[in-house]
């Protein structure tokens, strides 16, 4: 038969077999926003478009390019996220969170859209780990949550993530260097590309970052920001450096990260991971203190970040690191006959509710097919279950790695004891 219609592209599929790839991921993900004090937040995968268009910028490539925008049937203008912080933000305000103690750390796992030209790494559905902080102007914060993504990392034992940081500034200092900026890039205005035309006129700092090889290359002789700061934000970059140093963070100042959202003031970062190819940001992020007020609220400092998790599971498998496959079925009890197969039904749920992994035949299969079933999951120990079995309560239960067999009551009670028993003494002895 054949498939009517495959799944769209740029989309990924994470399949049984692999997903506890991804769980190991999202269990390190929040054990670490549980060290540093973050607690999880999850918002709509669609808000009104508006949000975007304001929140992460109308002249940015995601707003104008990129974004899944359509009408509802009520005529409502929705988009689908295509990132997290703007979510964050209008659900911070819309709950009044600045009232609980500050600082309020939220941290998401999310799924986000964006309609680019999907390549390794690159996808139009991808998944975000995020952390945002907010309440707080101090440069020690910066400095936590790049450590935060530092210590996940750490923790991935991934080799190799460079961390670059910069300052792109306030308001105040960044319509001095705009203004340098336009000035250095009017004498090559005829030569840039039509998107950096538009730039100039309306964003120029998203000219340091063009792609196509003519625009870059002028962009090599532009001015840079870090020349332009004011003294509180020097101060303020001075400082966060001053604290990663203090925990032992490696960076390296790069003074042409800008950055693809408008939000952002202050400290940008980028991890970069040198093993998968163009799309080498694994992670990227900074501190936002206007957006809070640009969404209607009263001002507020706030800082974030987020991680890619396709491109952490790509540079995962291009270091060779191997993900702890998850434990295997403790046991499969084979069955012949009626009365043995309810037996075994009946004893695998006992054992699953005392917390452990069992599986009966709910195929139909003969014995020998059902044993072989048990061996390709790699069960522990395995049993069969026939008349002989029932009629004197007893069945003999055998260790697969080893092929030692004892014998194990089945009244449920002592055959719960004595499995549980018989599992701990495998187990001590691997
Ligand atoms: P971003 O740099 O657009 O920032 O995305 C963050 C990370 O998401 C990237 O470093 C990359 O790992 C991953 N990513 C982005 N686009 C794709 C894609 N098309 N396919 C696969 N992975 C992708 C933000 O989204 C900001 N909201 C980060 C932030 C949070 N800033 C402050 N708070």
């Amino acid at each position: 038969m054949a498939l009517i219609t495959k799944k769209p592209r740029g989309t990924e599929d994470v399949l049984p077999r692999d997903s506890y790839r991804w769980q190991f991921l999202e269990n390190i993900f929040r054990e670490e926003a549980r060290a540093f004090g973050y607690k999880e937040m999850r918002t709509p995968v669609f808000e009104h478009t508006n949000l975007f268009e304001r929140g992460v910028g109308d002249t940015t490539d995601i707003v104008q390019k990129e974004m899944y925008t359509f009408l509802t049937k009520g005529g409502d203008s929705i988009t689908l996220r295509p990132e997290g912080t703007a979510g964050a933000c209008r659900a911070f305000l819309e709950h009044g969170l600045h009232n609980d103690p500050l600082p309020i750390k939220a941290y998401y796992l999310t799924s986000c859209y964006r309609y680019e030209k999907p390549q390794a790494g690159r996808l139009r559905e991808f998944h975000q780990f995020g952390m945002e902080c907010y309440g707080t102007q101090a440069p020690a914060a910066d400095a936590e949550l790049i450590t935060a993504a530092a210590n996940i990392f750490e923790r991935l034992g991934l080799r190799g993530i460079s961390l670059e940081i910069n300052s792109i500034g306030c308001p105040k200092c960044r319509a001095e260097y705009h203004k340098a900026l336009t000035e250095y890039y009017s004498q090559y205005r005829e030569t840039l590309c039509e998107d950096c035309k538009s730039r100039l006129e309306r964003n120029p700092m998203r000219l340091l970052d063009c792609k196509v090889p003519h625009d870059h290359e002028i962009a090599k002789g532009a001015p840079m920001m870090p020349d332009y700061l004011c003294d509180e934000c020097r101060e303020h970059f001075e400082g966060v450096k001053e604290y990663l140093d203090a925990n032992d963070v490696a960076y390296t100042v790069n003074p042409t990260i800008v950055r693809g959202l408008d939000y952002y003031t202050k400290t940008v970062f980028e991890f970069l991971s040198g093993d998968i190819g163009a799309q080498s940001a694994v992670c990227a992020g900074g501190r936002y203190d206007g957006l809070i007020e640009e969404l209607g609220g009263n001002p507020m400092p706030a800082l974030g970040f987020a991680a890619g998790i396709e491109r952490l599971l790509l540079t995962l498998d291009a270091q060779g690191i191997e993900i702890p496959a998850p434990a295997p079925c403790d046991i499969y009890i084979g069955s012949m006959g009626e009365d043995a197969h309810k037996k075994a039904s009946q004893l695998c749920n006992i054992l699953r509710k005392a917390g452990m992994y069992a599986e009966f035949d709910v195929v139909g299969r003969g014995l020998k097919a059902q044993m072989k079933y048990a061996n390709k999951i790699g069960a522990k120990f395995s049993m069969v279950l026939g008349d002989d079995e029932i009629a004197n309560g007893v069945a003999k239960l055998k260790n697969m790695d080893n092929g030692e067999q004892s014998e194990i009551p089945l009244e449920d009670e002592a055959f719960v004891k004595e499995f549980t028993a018989a599992k701990l003494a495998a187990e001590f002895a691997e």
